[in-house]
C-alpha cells in the first residue's frame, strides 16, 4: 500500500482518488476548501482522506496533480516544493484557454515550444513530474475494457525512477505506458488532448484511447 496525495477536487481527481483506493492504496485528496471534499470522503471508506493541497501534497508518497490548467501553477506553489521534493507527481493537466473550442477544437494558453509540465517542474524543482492521464478522457482512466486490447499512455519527465513507478501504477490501471523522454516531451503529449477530444465535441464519441502500433 502506497499513500497517495491528490491535488484535485474535480472530476480527474475523483475518478484517480477512486482507482488508487480500489487498487489498495491509501488517498489523501487536496483543496483550497477541503470541506468540499466531504462527501466523497464520508462514501470512501477508512483509506481515504483530505486536506489542503500541501496537507494532501506532505501526506502522499506520489502525488497526483489534476488541477484547473491555468491554476496548476498557483497549486503547485500552495503544494509547496519542499511536500513534493524527491517525489513522482503524475500531472494529469492541460493548458486549456478559458475561450471556447474552434470546430472541436481545444485552445491552449501555451504554444508549440513549451508545455504546462515545464512551467509546473519549474515552480517545484525538486518535484519528479511524470505527465499521464493527460490525453484520455477520466471514464477510461482506471482498467477500461477495450475488448482485451491495453490502451497507450504516453508518458514523459526528467526522472527515471519516477518514470518507472508510473509506469507500474499505469501497468495496473490497465495501460502500457509509453515513454516519450524528458519533460520537454509533454509539449507533444499535451496537446493529444485537442486530438482524442475532437470526436467529442463534433459527434459526442468519448470512449477512445491511444494505440502505438510498432514492428
Ligand atoms: N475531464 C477529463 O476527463 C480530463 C481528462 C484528462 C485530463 N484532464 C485535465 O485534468 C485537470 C483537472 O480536470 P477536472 O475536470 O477534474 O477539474 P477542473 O475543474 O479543471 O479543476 C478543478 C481543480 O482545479 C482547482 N483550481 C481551480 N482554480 C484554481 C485556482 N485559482 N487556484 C488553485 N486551484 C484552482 C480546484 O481547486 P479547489 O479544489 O480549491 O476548488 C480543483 O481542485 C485539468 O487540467 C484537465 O484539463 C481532464
Amino acid at each position: 500500500m502506497k499513500k497517495i496525495g491528490v491535488l484535485g477536487s474535480g472530476q480527474v481527481g475523483e475518478v484517480l482518488a477512486n482507482g488508487f483506493l480500489k487498487h489498495g492504496h491509501a488517498v489523501m485528496r487536496g483543496s483550497r476548501e477541503p470541506s468540499k471534499l466531504d462527501a466523497w470522503k464520508k462514501g470512501a471508506g477508512e483509506r481515504a482522506s483530505i486536506g489542503t493541497f500541501a496537507e494532501a501534497a506532505s501526506f502522499g508518497e506520489v502525488i497526483v496533480l489534476a488541477v484547473k490548467g491555468s491554476a496548476a501553477e498557483s497549486a503547485v506553489e500552495q503544494a509547496k516544493n519542499e511536500n513534493l521534493k524527491g517525489k513522482a507527481v503524475i500531472d494529469a493537466t492541460n493548458p486549456i484557454a478559458d475561450a471556447p473550442p474552434e470546430q472541436g477544437v481545444l485552445k491552449y494558453f501555451t504554444g508549440p515550444n513549451d508545455s504546462l509540465m515545464e512551467r509546473v517542474q519549474k515552480k517545484a524543482p525538486e518535484a519528479h513530474f511524470v505527465k499521464a492521464f493527460s490525453s484520455v478522457g477520466s471514464a477510461n482512466f482506471v482498467n477500461p475494457d477495450f475488448g482485451g486490447t491495453r490502451p497507450t499512455m504516453f508518458i514523459c519527465g526528467d526522472d527515471a525512477g519516477a518514470k518507472k513507478e508510473v509506469t507500474e501504477i499505469l501497468a495496473v490501471f490497465g495501460w502500457d505506458a509509453e515513454d516519450m523522454g524528458p519533460v520537454q516531451a509533454a509539449r507533444a503529449i499535451e496537446p493529444l488532448c485537442m486530438l482524442w477530444c475532437i470526436p467529442g465535441f463534433t459527434r459526442n464519441s468519448w470512449t477512445h484511447a491511444f494505440k502505438l502500433l510498432k514492428r
